[in-house]
């Protein structure tokens, strides 16, 4: 599979990565949305931006007898999962934080892939009680096996001082809040998207590359 990016605007999936009813995941992939639609690279057309919702792939946990690094994808969830991930040219992933790591739902959807991460700029958008940090650390090291490049600035929001509550019944534990991050949340992100479009237009190296049909020994 070819992932240098070449003609046209360079096409950044917003992998939203939680799934569960009542998620802040999908007010933050909305935010982010706002903040990228504000990007001078969205502005001018030469990037543009699409979400990618785990809730509507839906997938199952990984049920494919191939490993992804091969390319031989039996099931249509996966086919389907492959072409919208392999149609992007960089990503924006919004994680947050489940027991110190990533949600189960974002590590499989991950897994079910491999050449279609290879070597494609991706940037961390974290949330939790702490931003979220841990969580994001981890999906680096994940992303990093799957080769694909993540760019060095990061964003978090804090979900009790990134979201207004005022209003809400303190005793409930589902109220999500209103999302309202600091200005400096959008300027990380916005240096962020800066970053992706910057290297998505960057000669790739091949050491960023793993082919479908690739070497087992590099699947260690
Ligand atoms: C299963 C689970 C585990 C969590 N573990 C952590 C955690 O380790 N650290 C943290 O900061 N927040 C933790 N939280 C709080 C979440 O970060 C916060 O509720 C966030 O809104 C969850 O994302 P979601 O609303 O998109 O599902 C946890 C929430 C859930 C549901």
């Amino acid at each position: 599979m070819d992932n240098a990016q070449t003609a046209g605007p360079v096409r950044i999936g917003l992998i939203v990565g939680s799934t569960r009813p009542g998620r802040r995941g999908a007010a933050v992939a909305g935010w982010a949305g706002e903040v990228a639609a504000g990007h001078e690279a969205v502005r001018a057309g030469t990037a543009v931006v699409e979400v990618l919702d785990l809730a509507e792939q839906a997938l199952p946990l990984l049920d494919e007898p191939v490993p992804a690094m091969f390319g031989d994808y039996r099931n249509p969830h996966t086919r389907r999962w492959s072409a919208a991930v392999a149609a992007c040219d960089a990503f924006v992933f919004v994680t947050p934080e489940y027991n110190h790591s990533v949600p189960a739902a974002l590590k499989n959807a991950i897994d079910y892939l491999h050449p279609e991460w290879n070597g494609k700029p991706a940037g961390v958008l974290s949330y939790g009680v702490q931003g979220g940090t841990r969580a994001g650390e981890h999906l680096r090291q994940i992303l990093a096996e799957v080769r694909a490049v993540v760019v060095p600035t990061a964003a978090a929001l804090t979900v009790f001082t990134d979201f207004d509550f005022s209003g809400a019944d303190p005793g409930d534990p589902t109220a999500p809040g209103r999302i309202a991050p600091a200005a400096e949340r959008a300027e990380a992100l916005s240096a962020m998207l800066t970053e992706i479009v910057t290297r998505a237009r960057a000669p790739r190296s091949d050491d960023d590359l793993v082919t479908a049909g690739g070497s087992p020994e590099r699947m260690g």
